[in-house]
């Protein structure tokens, strides 16, 4: 049985990977004290060289959401120790692609020709329609849905059932807010919100 290590305490991950016959040695989190399911806490990110020494073929998924941290984690764990997990009920066309290290929840689908990227994580009900591009260490919450030819760039977060229309192009590390129709090009680092998507100003107040 394959064996397994979740960085973060993500409860829907650890299902995901058991569903799909990993063996959950236990998580990787900052707090020794968090209990999970009654998995043990095998240590912080800088434990992961001595706990990959003492359990032999350990692979790690790395659960957060956080598309800068997803980035920095996966070059501290190694490409080479992720564990790509897929849910036994997504649909994944024959055509479609899926890099390295991405978490495929419950419900997604994935229509031809489309591309995920390295380490992206598709939560539960996503949908992908065809020839859609996601970078690297995109997150797209539940419900989400890309409709054809969208291009999402590399660390982008799209909130829970957002929509973004065909052909429309997101930059990298922009984010998209819950419920947010996005019907216009998004540039590269702005967070955009509602309907139709505008970007978000924030006020401060001295
Ligand atoms: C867009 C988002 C990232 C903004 O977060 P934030 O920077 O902390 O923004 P704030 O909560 O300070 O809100 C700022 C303003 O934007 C509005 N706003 C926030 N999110 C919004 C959204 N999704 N749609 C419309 N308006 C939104 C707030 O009402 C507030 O308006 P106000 O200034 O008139 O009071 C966040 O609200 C969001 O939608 N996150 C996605 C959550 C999600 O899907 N999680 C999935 C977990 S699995």
């Amino acid at each position: 049985m394959r064996k397994l290590a979740i960085v973060g305490v993500e409860k829907e991950i650890i299902e995901l990977a058991q569903e799909c016959g990993f063996k959950v040695a236990g998580i990787f989190d900052k707090n020794s004290n968090v209990r999970v399911f009654n998995l043990p806490v095998l240590g912080n990110d800088d434990s992961w060289e001595r706990i990959h020494k003492e359990i032999q073929d350990l692979q790690v998924a790395i659960a957060l959401d956080i598309p800068l941290l997803k980035e920095k984690l996966a070059s501290q764990y190694g490409f080479e120790n992720l564990a790509t997990v897929i849910s036994n009920s997504s649909y994944i066309s024959p055509s479609a692609t899926i890099q390295k290290g991405s978490l495929v929840q419950r419900g997604v689908k994935i229509m031809p020709d489309a591309r995920i990227g390295r380490v992206c994580k598709l939560n539960v009900n996503a949908t992908v329609h065809h020839d859609c591009v996601v970078g690297d260490f995109c997150t797209l919450a539940p419900g989400c849905m890309l409709l054809g030819a969208v291009i999402i760039e590399e660390r982008v977060f799209i909130g829970a059932g957002a929509i973004i229309l065909p052909k429309v192009k997101v930059g990298r590390d922009s984010i998209i807010g819950a419920g947010a129709v996005v019907v216009d090009d998004v540039p590269a680092g702005i967070t955009v919100v509602g309907v139709p998507a505008r970007p978000l100003v924030k006020e401060y107040v001295e």
